[in-house]
């Protein structure tokens, strides 16, 4: 990646990661970006660094705006997670920073993974301004958007908005923009980012789209630390998906989430899925064996029903849908209705399992649950099929 100057004095100086396939769990076939910024002012400021593999493509960009890294007077840490604070040790013994900003949570935060508490912090809250010279930054800090230390910094000479890891992406690419880049990619690595890192912190990312709104500030260009900046009219594109993923906004779309051991359950799923797409529903049938929990995550983003199906083993549903449950449920979705249906041999708990761990995240239950011992019966598609109406008629039931 090479620099861009952003706004006049801002500059783009941060790392693209084309080959990262896994981010704690989460699929990201597009590479990622470690995005850091630079202003060049009376005062030199940096916003966050790199993951710490990258930290030389980050001296490299740092050398070209400003020279020695030591010319640097501030670091902005808008977030500590390693894939933004990784390189820090290495950046501070290079630059020796007069100070170092970040929130309460920020400075814990930071001790806590370095174990540094000498270095020369100041504490900022929502509202606190700094001068660089001709430019300043306001700090607004957004706890949990994405860990407790989060802040977003505004510059409002530039009307930019530097928000960590908020209306990121992961996706790797040359191009800078928004417009410079493929919208498909865009919109879904952006949705599949909100989906699996942020669907977790909708109440608070739509108490902090209320308190931006607020605030009345002028923003024309939203520059995250993951994937493309927006600018212009694409601010107002990624600040309307946020008001409507944050709302658990969905529509009339079923998942059929399965496993299965000898196509019983497979079965059972086609059979779901065809009466579901009769009753108007838009059906997805996924196995888990072959789709990404993460990817898997990106569709519940905007559906109204889950059909979750497991044949039992040993007493306990098949270990993928324990996987996927276990992601699921950690993200906290909303506005769903559930069933969950499977094959057994001779006991035939997945179902049960499957329920209970529904009811504990508070999704209603459509229905009590088919089972089919061994190989699927007449009978059993036919309550298979009575399973997709009452989803179907739940799903008409919800807003
Ligand atoms: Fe991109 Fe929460 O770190």
């Amino acid at each position: 990646m090479s620099i861009t100057e952003i706004k006049p004095n801002v500059y783009s100086v941060g790392a693209v990661d084309w080959n990262i396939r896994d981010f704690h769990g989460y699929s990201t076939e597009k590479g990622t970006t470690y995005n850091a910024y630079l202003i060049k002012d009376e005062k030199i400021a940096l916003f966050d660094t790199v993951k710490r593999e990258f930290k030389e493509h980050l001296l490299y960009h740092i050398g070209e705006v400003v020279g020695d890294p030591s010319n640097i007077d501030y670091i902005i840490i808008n977030h500590v997670e390693m894939d933004h604070s990784g390189s820090l040790p290495e950046i501070i013994d290079l630059i020796k920073p007069e100070k170092i900003f970040c929130t309460k949570n920020g400075q814990k935060a930071l001790i806590e993974h370095f174990h540094h508490p000498e270095w020369p912090y100041q504490i900022v809250a929502t509202g606190d301004t700094i001068s660089l010279g001709a430019k300043t930054i306001t700090f607004i800090e957004t706890p949990m958007l994405h860990w407790p230390d989060s802040m977003f910094s505004y510059i409002p000479e530039d009307k930019l908005l530097i928000s960590s890891d908020a209306f990121g992406q992961h996706l790797a690419s040359t191009g800078k923009y928004a417009d410079q880049v493929s919208e498909c990619d865009l919109m879904h690595q952006a949705a599949k980012y909100y989906a699996n890192i942020l669907m977790v912190f909708s109440p608070n990312i739509q108490r902090l789209l209320e308190k931006v709104g607020e605030m009345g500030i002028a923003i024309d260009m939203i520059a995250p630390d993951h994937g493309v900046i927006w600018r212009g009219d694409r601010c107002g594109d990624i600040l309307t998906a946020y008001k409507l993923w944050s709302s658990y906004h969905s529509h009339d779309k079923a998942l059929v989430i399965y496993d299965t051991m000898w196509h019983s359950t497979q079965k059972l799923a086609d059979a779901i899925g065809s009466e579901l797409a009769k009753g108007g529903l838009e059906v997805k049938v996924l196995n888990l064996k072959v789709n990404h929990r993460s990817d898997i995550m990106t569709d519940v983003l905007d559906a109204k029903a889950l059909v979750l199906g497991s044949a039992t083993l040993n007493n306990n549903m098949l270990p993928t849908m324990a996987d996927f449950i276990t992601y699921f449920k950690g993200l906290r979705p909303k506005n769903k209705v559930v069933a969950a249906f499977g094959s057994y041999g001779w006991s035939g708990e997945a179902v049960k399992h499957i329920n209970q761990a529904m009811e504990a995240i508070n999704l209603p239950l459509a229905h009590p649950g088919v089972r089919a011992k061994n190989v699927p019966t007449a009978e059993d598609f036919a309550a298979g099929r009575e399973l997709a109406r009452a989803v179907v008629a739940a799903v008409k039931e919800l807003k």
